[in-house]
């Protein structure tokens, strides 16, 4: 059986962008329109759009938004192009940590450098491949759901940090697409979501999306991991990732790492599921992955609460690195990568 999510997060209509407003989901499930560049821009940096495949498509939208807007603005093809890709790279600047974002737009700035066409042509081949880009992305997730279920036990409790579901992909998931399809063979399949501060991905997104595919799901709060883990209670973990070194080295969600240790110490296996889009072989390790630093509100305040004194020194990474030494496996869409993982990500970039 293969089991249907009900979620489109993000979808090019004629000549916008529609895509989930995930700052107010669970209150609310509603969808916002993006009509300019600079409002994708802003979607992104503001994280109406999350995730990093979602993020990958919206900035392949944005794109498009821009394209469009420049055919209106320029009659000559050369200044429109250079225009255009300062553009691409300024969309690129929306996040910093996803390699998803960069990995997307470098593919519409590849078809404006390459392009034969007028601007009227290119603006249609950026949004020809805009429109592949989403539908790639749940083909990807549903192989790496395949892939994730064939490892996961049966009746397995699952433990998943942030939201690596529907919601932060165009569709399915990864580390909730591996849920979704070990769901499918083996009803008896349940998940723990983190909650995941200071942004609560875990609890507002994970829990909401999986309670509307009826899938059981235990929130608990981030601290509580190991505790559950010491009993017995958790048998895989299954995360996303933002960017994958060449080494396997992980960023993920602030708070991944901390579980990744837990899970070792108390010998659980921790796989990563993510796209090879993911995986930036540019880079050796994990020290070279660019952590963004955000807001210092989300911290401070829950709900436009204050939650703590005034005067406090606040940082707020947005992300950790989990090292490779505590990864079992990463699923990908080519299958499940094992360590020595500079070996078989390299093998997978030439399959
Ligand atoms: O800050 P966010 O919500 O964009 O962070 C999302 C995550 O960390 C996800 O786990 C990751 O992007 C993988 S999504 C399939």
């Amino acid at each position: 059986m293969e089991f249907k999510s009900k979620i489109k997060t993000i979808e090019w209509i004629d000549n916008y962008s529609r895509m989930v407003d995930q700052t107010v989901v669970p209150y609310e499930y509603k969808f916002v329109n993006i009509t300019t560049g600079e409002d994708m821009f802003q979607a992104i940096r503001n994280m109406i759009v999350r995730g990093a495949p979602a993020i990958g498509v919206a900035g392949a939208h944005g794109i498009v938004l821009f394209a469009q807007e420049g055919s209106e603005k320029y009659i000559d093809r050369s200044e429109f192009v250079k225009w255009l890709i300062d553009k691409a790279e300024y969309m690129k600047t929306s996040r910093p940590t996803a390699v998803n974002l960069m990995w997307a737009v470098n593919k519409q700035i590849d078809i404006i450098k390459n392009s034969k066409s007028d601007i009227k042509g290119i603006v249609e081949e950026l949004k020809i491949n805009a429109i592949n880009l989403e539908d790639e992305d749940i083909e990807i997730n549903k192989r790496i759901g395949d892939y994730g279920a064939a490892v996961v036990p049966k009746g397995a409790a699952i433990l998943t940090h942030c939201n690596a579901g529907a919601l932060a992909t165009v569709g399915y998931g990864t580390a909730l697409g591996v849920v979704r399809s070990a769901f499918a063979k083996d009803n008896t399949v349940k998940v723990f979501a983190d909650e995941t501060r200071p942004r609560q991905q875990g609890a507002r997104i994970t829990t909401f999306e999986l309670a509307m595919d009826g899938i059981p799901v235990t929130l608990i709060t981030d601290g509580m991991c190991s505790y559950f883990m010491k009993k017995g209670m958790i048998d895989m973990v299954v995360v996303g990732a933002d960017r994958i070194a060449a080494n396997g080295d992980t960023a993920n969600k602030i708070g991944t790492y901390t579980v990744a240790i837990a899970a070792k110490y108390h010998n659980i296996p921790f796989y990563i599921a993510a796209p090879l889009s993911t995986i930036d072989i540019s880079i050796k390790s994990g020290d070279e992955i660019p952590i963004e630093e955000r807001s210092h509100d989300e911290v401070t305040h829950i709900n436009g609460k204050r939650i703590c004194a005034e005067n406090v020194n606040i940082i707020n990474p947005g992300f950790d690195v989990t090292p490779h030494e505590l990864i079992t496996g990463i699923i990908t869409e080519k299958g499940i990568l094992k360590p020595d993982y500079n070996k078989s990500i390299a093998e997978a970039f030439k399959l």
